[in-house]
């Protein structure tokens, strides 16, 4: 069945024009002005919308094992709330154990994702160790569409690999065209830091920003780029927090040095004094890298208009208060790592980076879907309007007011990090490869619908 949106003005990240767009079963057929509604069976008036590209939220822990418990959304929960605030793609993150091959991880997150997600769904992979097969096994998951790889700097053994997996890691991608994703921090000064700070009897929660400094976070920056730079290799630094390891992103990219970035919106629009909150509500915002004092926050956002910073992603990784983040009630090393946002992050985009003038609308969807396709190997299946893309597409009114509470989001999860944030603009029908699964406040998408995406590596091919 065809339909037809019309009236809209179409927006993506190199253009804004009044245009209809014409999808044919789950692809875009047409995007021009003046298409007949004789051309279509369904017709979606968008008149006063904005038509942007499906979101693409690159950074989510759906169903995660962290900390002796496991992420509150999983792939069914998760990517319906991601509907709703108008991302239609996810990429999550499968898990190596330690010991053991990749593929049995992607098994595991395949079957996690199976039958559940209600959007298109990609894996990264968290290589944990590399041991004899390792190289191999990264090649094997490229094959399979896992065209990136997220290495830890941080948590000591638990996820951190040493300076030498790294470099093979991503020595092992100039070869296979994959993209490695560091979790920059330094994690060997950072326990040192910790267990100075527990021998003190300080165990609260805002403890976890203060064991973990900004120049923790640059000098792992500094040292994954270096590495890279040796390996010949481009490389993707994770929910970046600070001034300081933005500094560093920024000085390879004006040497020519291909350092990519992603931030999320907690860093953009929360600060230190979120973890002092009374009550052990501090705990809400426990995640790494920390929370920074505010003055971080208008260079990051300088950084998204003079692209030093390409992505925002979310880093959703939803822990409840009452029974998982209260493990930490003692100590604040036992709070499970962790912040949901994966509804909000086109609202809050849009509302404190548009509507405030700090972003262009072209800038806004380049940042929360055209670059993420692009960076992931998704690119022009995802993140455009055009004709053969999938009809991933968003109507967006511009002037929707929402306050954003967790009385209403659709998260599994019993907070929400922007309380009580009023925005203007919001997703108003939201389409997944030609289907409308929101209209309005309706979920209509059914779980197992979302497929698996086996993203293309660097130079490859749509497969
Ligand atoms: O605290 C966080 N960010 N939890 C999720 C895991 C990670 O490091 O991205
Ligand atoms: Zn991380
Ligand atoms: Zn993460």
């Amino acid at each position: 069945m065809n339909t037809l949106i019309r009236n809209g003005t179409v927006i993506t990240a190199h253009d804004t024009r009044a245009a209809d767009v014409l999808i044919e079963g789950e692809r875009i057929k047409e995007v021009r002005a003046g298409i007949p509604v004789s051309a279509a069976a369904k017709v979606i008036d968008a008149a006063g919308m904005y038509v942007i590209p499906g979101g693409i939220d690159a950074h989510t822990h759906l169903d995660m094992p962290f900390g002796g418990t496991t992420s509150a959304d999983d792939f069914e929960t998760g990517t319906r709330a991601a509907a709703f605030g108008g991302t239609t793609s996810i990429v999550d993150f499968a898990i190596q154990a330690r010991g053991t091959r990749m593929r049995d991880a992607l098994d595991t997150w395949w079957k996690k994702g199976e039958g559940r997600a209600t959007i298109d769904y990609g894996l990264h992979m968290i290589v944990t160790d590399l041991g004899a097969s390792g190289l191999e096994d990264m090649d094997d998951m490229v094959e399979e569409g896992v065209a990136s790889f997220k290495l830890f700097m941080a948590y000591p053994n638990v996820l951190m690999v040493d300076d030498a997996t790294i470099f093979k890691a991503l020595s092992q991608t100039a070869k296979n065209g994959a993209l490695i994703c560091m979790h920059a921090e330094n994690g060997s000064v950072i326990d040192v830091i910790i267990a100075r700070a527990l021998a003190e009897g300080k165990t609260a929660p805002v403890y976890h920003a203060l064991t973990r400094p900004p120049r923790a976070e640059a000098e792992a920056v500094h040292r994954a780029i270096a590495m890279a730079e040796i390996a010949g290799v481009p490389v993707y630094i994770v929910h970046l927090s600070s001034e300081e390891a933005l500094h560093e992103v920024r000085e390879a990219r004006d040497r020519g040095v291909p350092a990519f970035a992603e931030t999320c919106p907690q860093y953009l629009l929360l600060s230190i004094e979120d973890l002092e909150r009374p009550n052990f509500e501090g705990a809400k915002y426990v995640f790494t890298p920390p929370l920074r004092p505010k003055h971080h926050q208008p260079i990051l956002w300088d950084g998204l208009k003079d692209d030093h910073l390409q992505v925002v992603s979310t880093d959703h990784c939803p822990f409840c208060f009452a029974d998982q983040k209260i493990l930490g009630k003692d100590d604040f090393t036992k709070i499970p790592n962790g912040g949901p946002g994966i509804e909000n992050r086109l609202q809050l985009i849009h509302h404190y980076g548009v509507n405030s003038g700090k972003l262009t609308l072209n800038r806004f969807v380049e940042l929360t879907s055209t670059t993420p396709a692009r960076i992931f190997g998704m690119y022009p299946k995802k993140g455009e309007i055009a004709a053969g893309s999938d009809a991933d597409l968003v109507i967006w009114d511009p002037e929707a007011a929402y306050t954003i509470s967790a009385r209403t989001h659709h998260m599994r999860v019993d907070y929400s990090m922007f309380e009580g944030f009023q925005v203007r603009g919001n997703a108003r029908m939201v389409l997944s490869r030609g289907e409308v699964i929101v209209d309005g406040d309706k979920f209509l998408g059914k779980p197992g619908r979302g497929n698996y995406l086996k993203r293309a590596a660097r130079g490859g091919a749509w497969k």
